[in-house]
């Protein structure tokens, strides 16, 4: 471990619950001097918060947030500029899962995910960036998903808001290095967390601690894209190579989710 979070002041949106949750566990385990906590559900926040507070006492900061509101957000992230003067990291994780046959999206379900997965991350972003300008360093991590690398069945809306998070934070990264900022996004495929509701995780999902560990030492590499696990990688590698296989395997998807939502009402 380089000391790449030693010390140093993170804001993580979505921090109550899921990878959120764990990366601010382990920011602390890697020797973060602070995490300003942002969640919009209180108990849950309370909970996770008091509970980390027993182990990490006074560097633990929760506030609660809806990132898809501009001044909460700016409220998080300046508090944790304001707490030492410095802010070293922003992990812009909050977000909602989407997948449901188009029939059954209506444009309130476009403008509500566009505004919490994209808007979100929007939001926390342009805060963190006139800050980390002025300061010479620091790094933005936007959490986006396999969805937003290739096209998946089912998840248009979804899809849509993740890809547009990894298409502006590589933007972002050519523009702001030279102003030493970093940027990276990350594209998990299923990681064991909520955000499934009452469905069971699905077998191939990883653990929130195999998942976050993953995370933070490919952003202590300042790697711009993370993609992980290997199944990612494989399926975009598909994506970019072999157009022709890539298609057989998503309408091959997209018929086993169409005959899930004939018999059973979901896409498992
Ligand atoms: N779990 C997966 O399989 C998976 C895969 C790819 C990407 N992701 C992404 O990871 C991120 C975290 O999801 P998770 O799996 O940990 O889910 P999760 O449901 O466990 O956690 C999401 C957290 O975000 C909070 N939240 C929801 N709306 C909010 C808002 N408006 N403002 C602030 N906080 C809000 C929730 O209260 C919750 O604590 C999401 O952006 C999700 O799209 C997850």
């Amino acid at each position: 471990m380089s000391g790449y979070f030693e010390g140093k002041v993170a804001a993580v949106t979505g921090a109550a619950s899921g990878i959120g949750l764990g990366l601010t566990e382990e920011l602390l385990a890697r020797g973060a001097r602070a995490v300003f906590m942002g969640d919009l559900e209180p108990d849950k926040l309370k909970a996770a918060s008091e509970r980390l507070e027993e182990d990490h006492p006074g560097k633990i900061f929760p506030v609660l947030t809806d990132v898809t509101r501009q001044d909460q957000v700016e409220e998080l992230i300046g508090g944790a500029r304001n707490l030492e003067g410095h802010l070293d990291f922003v992990f812009n994780n909050a977000g909602m899962g989407m997948t449901l046959p188009t029939e059954q999206i209506t444009f309130d379900i476009w403008r509500f995910v566009v505004d919490l997965n994209l808007m979100g991350v929007v939001y926390g972003t342009y805060t963190a960036i006139p800050i980390m300008r002025e300061q010479g360093f620091g790094h933005i991590v936007n959490t986006a998903s396999i969805a937003g690398l290739v096209p998946i069945p089912y998840q248009a809306v979804y899809a849509a808001t993740k890809s547009a998070v990894i298409s502006m934070t590589e933007s972002l990264h050519y523009e702001l290095s030279p102003d030493g900022l970093h940027f990276s996004v990350f594209c998990p495929a299923n990681v064991k967390t909520a955000i499934f509701g009452a469905m069971a995780p699905p077998p191939d999902a990883i653990s929130v601690e195999d998942a976050v560990k993953t995370i933070l030492d490919e952003v202590e590499r300042k790697s711009l894209i993370i993609a992980f696990p290997q199944m990612t990688r494989d399926i975009y590698g598909l994506y970019r190579t072999d157009r022709e296989a890539f298609d057989g395997q998503m309408e091959q998807l997209a018929r086993e989710r169409r005959e899930n939502y004939r018999t059973k009402g979901t896409y498992v």
